[in-house]
């Protein structure tokens, strides 16, 4: 596939993505064929499969419909990211959980963000998002402008751009497994190197098909077991199926 041709398909994903997944893909595959193939299972892997380019034409026409009137076009939409749509039922105690825990921030770093941060600008917190999704990206910051939130989102790949501003905490929400099928040891690389004193890491408790194959175990002592000496945790709960853990850094 030509450059043009990648930029074309997949201009709703952040061009670094593209790229890094596209390279590394042609440097495993003899065949070019082969090697784009795999570069767009990876892409959907990733990104795609969390929230659909159909999703996306919904959740553009429910903005539309919430801007005319419609009470229920917000909760709509957050059932079309797979990661908001499965905390739903109970996402205002897993919140509160998560906030009492970090002593009450104000702002928070939503590291790979989805549309978690229309979530936290609902509630009133400052946010900063980041995601290789560029249509996640654009939601976040139109239902922003349209609710008068100080919440916004930039398209950036945390594995080519790390840069991050201050915030009272930092969200790492079920980021991990994905991560991790990028490039292995990042998420924990990026967990050392968050600009703020507050973490939130979770974990979900089921794939995206709806199985439980022993994730609270294998999530628990992963974390448990290589979290930097710099941070002592603070709390570690289950809620709305999501393994939560809130940590502080001590030095
Ligand atoms: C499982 S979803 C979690 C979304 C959100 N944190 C939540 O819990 O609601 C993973 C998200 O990570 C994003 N993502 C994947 N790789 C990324 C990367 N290298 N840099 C930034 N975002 C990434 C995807 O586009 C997707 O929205």
């Amino acid at each position: 596939m030509s450059e043009i041709a990648i930029s074309k398909k997949y201009r709703d994903i952040c061009p670094d993505t593209v790229a890094r997944v596209f390279a590394a893909e042609r440097a495993k595959y003899k065949s070019e064929k082969d090697a784009d193939k795999a570069a767009r299972a990876h892409l959907h892997q990733i990104t795609g499969a969390f929230m659909t380019p159909d999703e996306m034409k919904t959740a553009d026409k429910l903005l539309r419909a919430y801007k005319e009137g419609d009470g229920e076009a917000f909760e709509k939409t957050l059932r079309l990211h797979s990661s908001t749509r499965e905390r739903m039922e109970g996402a205002q105690a897993l919140y509160e959980h998560i906030l009492n825990a970090a002593d009450s921030p104000k702002s928070v770093l939503d590291l790979a963000c989805g549309l978690n941060p229309l979530i936290l600008g609902n509630m009133g917190l400052t946010v900063r998002g980041m995601d290789i999704s560029g249509g996640c990206v654009r939601l976040v910051n139109e239902w922003a402008r349209v609710r008068e939130w100080n919440v916004q989102a930039d398209c950036r790949d945390l594995l080519c751009n790390p840069e991050m501003e201050k915030a009272d905490i930092a969200f790492m929400m079920k980021l991990r497994p994905v991560l991790e099928q990028q490039k292995k040891g990042s998420a924990m690389e990026l967990v050392a190197s968050v600009p703020t004193d507050m973490i939130c890491v979770t974990f979900p408790m089921k794939t995206l098909g709806g199985r439980k194959v022993g994730m609270e175990k294998h999530y628990s002592e992963w974390f448990e077991g290589n979290l930097p000496h710099e941070f002592e945790m603070i709390e570690r709960f289950i809620e709305a199926d999501e393994l939560c853990y809130v940590a502080r850094r001590c030095v």
